[in-house]
């Protein structure tokens, strides 16, 4: 199949990318702002003028290119019965903002196939979407960080970038980006193509601070690789707005989560289900949605951390002997749950705070034994796993002071620690003889049985 996009729109060209068409991008060169005009002065609906739009782009590209098929498509914000174009000034912006805000509006996406120069297929999708009562301050704040970005877009807003600004959304993560990508793979199935094409799925890392995180770069990749119909990205969800920013999330059709900090524990406490390990952890990195909506918490942190181990030191034995954990903070947890699922026969943790480990060892297991922070040099030779769970020798941190000499030169030993990419932990440790295990590929493991969980367990 011979597919050229008539748009330019890098949004369109990686929603055809997710589905694994390829297509070539054609900027269709119309007017499109004078066809509004006179579109409008017609009295035509919002509905009719991104239906014309879409079809007047396709037909440009399709005269030019009669063999091949053309698909234009376009994107309008309709409220009270008026069109909604993209703000040219931050004053147009702010007078958007005040009048679409604790309001429902319309995002009406159209799409229009051609063929030899006739139109062969058109589909529109309107997506309802209601937005949060925006005070003064909020606006303005909104104007300042995301102009000049939001003069790009209809309304001024980016649903995938700011899903929090929304209370409710009936649509799907598609069609609200601007493409109707599961309608337009059926009609191709159906009738062009022997390929299969899937429309596909969306999942998201929620956190906030997110931009530094390497979910999305991994995931693509994983998709890409394994031919996956899907899409992967990162949200920022400011505090508090968790819990009803995943609800509208799931109402535009995201399949599934993962949860960085700070929203471990929030993210345990909105699920409708929680996993055992879940439970026992007291902190959720996965959330699935079924198909009606409902949410099932998973914790996949231990999994990848003993799944790598596993992996990396081929040698390593959970039942081998007792496990040295440092750090009694959120990440062991997941860590502690897993070394004991692992079969590991004891665990003796340290914590500089020594009733967070008290607590700790008491709510997950009898087989854990608290031992003073001064003290774990002392059970290194009992040993044969040593985990750091602190932030301790990370770049910026405090280093992780302990001298390993007296370790059992068969310890495997591992850092969640991962700038720098082998600490002097670590190094310290393979000084002595020990296998040892970076965090960083513990990091890159994860996400991937992560998503590669998420997706299998998924309708
Ligand atoms: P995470 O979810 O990443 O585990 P956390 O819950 O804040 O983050 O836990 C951080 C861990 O690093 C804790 O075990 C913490 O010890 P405390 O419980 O005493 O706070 C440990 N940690 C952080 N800074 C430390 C330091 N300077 N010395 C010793 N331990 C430290």
């Amino acid at each position: 199949m011979d597919l050229i996009l008539a748009s330019q729109s890098k949004t369109r060209q990686h929603i055809l990318s997710c589905a694994r068409i390829i297509a070539k991008a054609v900027s269709p060169q119309i007017d499109e702002e004078n066809i509004t005009i006179s579109l409008i002065a017609e009295k035509a609906s919002p509905r009719d003028i991104a239906d014309t739009l879409a079809e007047h782009k396709a037909k440009k590209v399709s005269v030019k290119n009669p063999l091949s098929w053309v698909l234009g498509c376009d994107q309008v914000l309709a409220f009270e019965g008026k069109v909604f174009g993209k703000p040219k000034t931050q004053e147009d912006l702010r007078q958007s903002l005040i009048r679409l805000s604790g309001k429902t509006h319309r995002l009406i996406t159209a799409n229009v196939l051609y063929h030899n120069t006739e139109p062969m297929w058109r589909h529109i999708s309107v997506n309802h979407m209601s937005m949060h009562p925006m005070t003064a301050t909020e606006i303005e704040t909104y104007v300042e960080k995301q102009w000049p970005d939001a003069q790009y877009s209809a309304g001024g807003y980016y649903f995938e970038k700011t899903p929090h600004l929304f209370s409710e959304v009936r649509g799907n993560w598609f069609d609200i980006m601007g493409l109707s990508i599961g309608p337009i793979t059926e009609y191709l199935n159906q009738h062009i193509t022997e390929t299969v094409f899937k429309a596909p799925k969306i999942a998201a890392v929620l956190g906030h601070p997110i931009a530094h995180s390497k979910s999305p770069r991994m995931h693509g990749h994983w998709l890409k690789t394994n031919k996956i119909s899907g899409s992967y990205t990162a949200i920022d969800i400011p505090p508090g707005l968790l819990s009803q920013t995943v609800q509208v999330l799931i109402g535009a059709g995201v399949m599934g989560f993962n949860v960085t900090l700070p929203y471990k524990e929030d993210a345990l406490a909105l699920a409708d289900y929680q996993t055992p390990r879940a439970k026992a952890i007291g902190a959720a990195n996965t959330l699935i949605i079924d198909l009606k909506g409902k949410i099932t918490a998973d914790n996949t942190d231990g999994y990848g951390f003993i799944t790598n181990l596993k992996d990396k030191s081929s040698d390593w034995l959970p039942q081998a002997g007792p496990a040295l954990v440092l750090g009694a903070g959120g990440a062991s947890r997941a860590i502690l749950v897993s070394l004991i699922e692992a079969g590991v026969p004891k665990i003796y943790l340290s914590n500089r705070t020594h009733q967070r480990a008290k607590d700790v060892a008491l709510q997950l297991s009898p087989l854990i034994e608290v031992i003073d922070w001064e003290d774990k040099e002392r059970y290194l030779s009992m040993v044969t796993t040593v985990v750091n769970t602190t932030s301790l020798g990370m770049i910026g941190k405090p280093p992780l002071e302990i001298d390993l000499s007296s370790i059992n030169s068969k310890a495997t030993v591992t850092d969640l620690v991962y700038t720098p990419l082998e600490t002097p932990f670590l190094v310290q440790a393979r000084s002595f003889g020990c296998s040892v295990v970076g965090g960083l590929e513990c990091c890159f493991t994860k996400p991937f049985l992560d998503l590669k969980h998420g997706l299998e367990r998924a309708p």
